[in-house]
């Protein structure tokens, strides 16, 4: 992986490039005055650069997004293969690109048939509902309260967090359900309890709502944003008799935690099922192009044989997504980083433990894979620093520090993510930690004890 350190030629100042961005381009989910956009020029491997020259280990993928690491060499190359070769042509026409793809992903996403392309996560969950609706001619749809799904209309439906308020009133037909494992309201201690608890109440929910009415459930298969959630033990299963029950479809959004982030390609092979429809993007391409796909079933790719699908975008199947999706799960594998991602569990899980037992401010670090999150409390109780969607000035210190210190993460309520991209080494991941662990002083110095 190449260093990718060099100064750029010096087309304009560094203020002078964030005064245009910020002077006629808006900022995502914030008000422009209050955005400080970090400066970056270049990025190589688990490293970004600002413009400066400045090393900043990457220890959130981005958008946890950018899972074979930065500018890696082989999918350049590819990318710059079917530049030369197509570009663009219209969705109606095969192309090597979209085969090659077509046959890999195939391959290498267990149980689905065929996949449906698009251009990133919210427009894959998007195209999802409709193909359920279409496939069981029902209409409503169930997803959770701690979940994301997408920044479109119905998407911001789906989502559970307060994104979606300012959306709403939105789409209509969603209904929206807790967790099995939401932080404060418990359904059990145990994983046995919490599941059969659940799932008794989720379907008292379904029995109200007119089970004949319910198209689909959407989850994250494992939680993203809303707090690396991995669903209890068993849970799974029984949710998918629950559902299949009531013909009710399932819907894993793996936008965030499929790909390999939980050290397997989907999330949902460490829980024994097989959704009905799948949906990915972020690390499908690893971000070096625009592309997310749905994922179905062979019963659903049947149905679409002879009846029309209602869903169609310019850039579906867009020759250049597909040529760089093909290269980065090749060399996903060749390179072995899922595997390298189930491996580093294991010392994600001892330097989260590590801190917890020197800080008393953290209340818990959580992983599956290179997936984690860890937790800051407030006091021995265990409540957390920041209220549910509020903030407290040490985690905005804390922020800051890791800003100053070189490490890329997000901090936000009462957590912050530990995503690195998977092709992370030993040492990098304990560079990440180490960075932390002095960072964590900060919040050590607000707990009450
Ligand atoms: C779980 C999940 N679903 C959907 C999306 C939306 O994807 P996109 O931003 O590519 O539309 C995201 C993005 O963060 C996500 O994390």
């Amino acid at each position: 992986m190449p260093d990718a350190a060099a100064p750029a030629a010096a087309e304009m100042s560094t203020a002078e490039m964030i005064r245009l961005c910020k002077e006629h381009t808006l900022y995502t989910w914030s008000a422009g005055n209050a955005v400080d956009p970090l400066p970056i020029a270049r990025a190589g491997g688990v490293y970004i650069y600002t413009p400066e020259g400045k090393r900043i280990l990457d220890f959130n993928a981005q958008l946890m997004s950018v899972l074979i690491g930065h500018q890696h060499p082989k999918v350049i190359a590819a990318m710059k293969k079917q530049l030369d070769e197509l570009i663009f042509v219209y969705p109606q026409t095969a192309t090597l690109p979209r085969a090659r793809l077509a046959r890999l992903l195939a391959e290498v996403v267990p149980g689905m048939q065929s996949f449906f392309f698009t251009l990133g996560g919210a427009e894959a969950n998007e195209n999802a509902i409709k193909l359920a609706r279409q496939y069981t001619g029902r209409h409503k749809i169930i997803s959770r309260y701690r979940s994301y799904h997408g920044g479109t209309n119905l998407t911001m439906q789906l989502t559970g967090d307060p994104r979606r308020w300012s959306s709403e009133p939105g789409a209509p037909g969603v209904v929206r359900v807790m967790d099995p494992t939401p932080y404060q309201f418990s359904f059990g201690t145990t994983d046995a309890e919490r599941c059969d608890n659940h799932l008794r109440y989720l379907e008292e929910v379904i029995e109200y709502e007119n089970p004949k009415a319910i198209a689909a459930m959407i989850v994250e298969t494992v939680t993203g944003t809303n707090g690396v959630l991995v669903p209890p033990a068993g849970w799974f299963p029984k949710l998918r008799a629950l559902l299949d029950k009531h013909g009710i479809l399932l819907i894993c959004d793996e936008v965030m935690a499929g790909m390999g982030r939980t050290g397997k390609m989907m999330a949902y092979e460490h829980f024994g099922i097989t959704p009905d429809l799948v949906t990915m993007a972020k690390g499908l391409t690893s971000s070096y192009f625009p592309l997310g796909a749905v994922g179905m079933r062979k019963e659903l790719h049947d149905f679409f044989q002879t009846n029309v699908f209602w869903g169609g975008l310019t850039y579906n199947s867009h020759p250049v997504g597909m040529a760089t999706a093909e290269a980065v799960i090749r060399v996903m594998i060749d390179e072995g980083m899922i595997e390298n991602a189930a491996r580093l569990q294991g010392l994600m899980r001892s330097e989260m433990d590590r801190l917890q037992a020197r800080h008393p401010s953290v209340a818990e670090g959580r992983c599956i894979g290179l997936f984690g999150m860890m937790d800051v409390r407030r006091n021995a109780k265990g409540d957390p620093i920041a209220p549910y969607n509020g903030s407290h000035p040490a985690m905005g210190k804390l922020a800051k520090f890791f800003k100053d210190e070189g490490l890329f993460t997000f901090v936000r309520w009462s957590s912050f993510t530990c995503n690195p991209p998977l092709c992370i080494t030993d040492e990098q991941l304990l560079e990440g930690f180490a960075i932390i662990d002095r960072g964590l002083d900060i919040t050590d110095a607000a707990f009450e004890g």
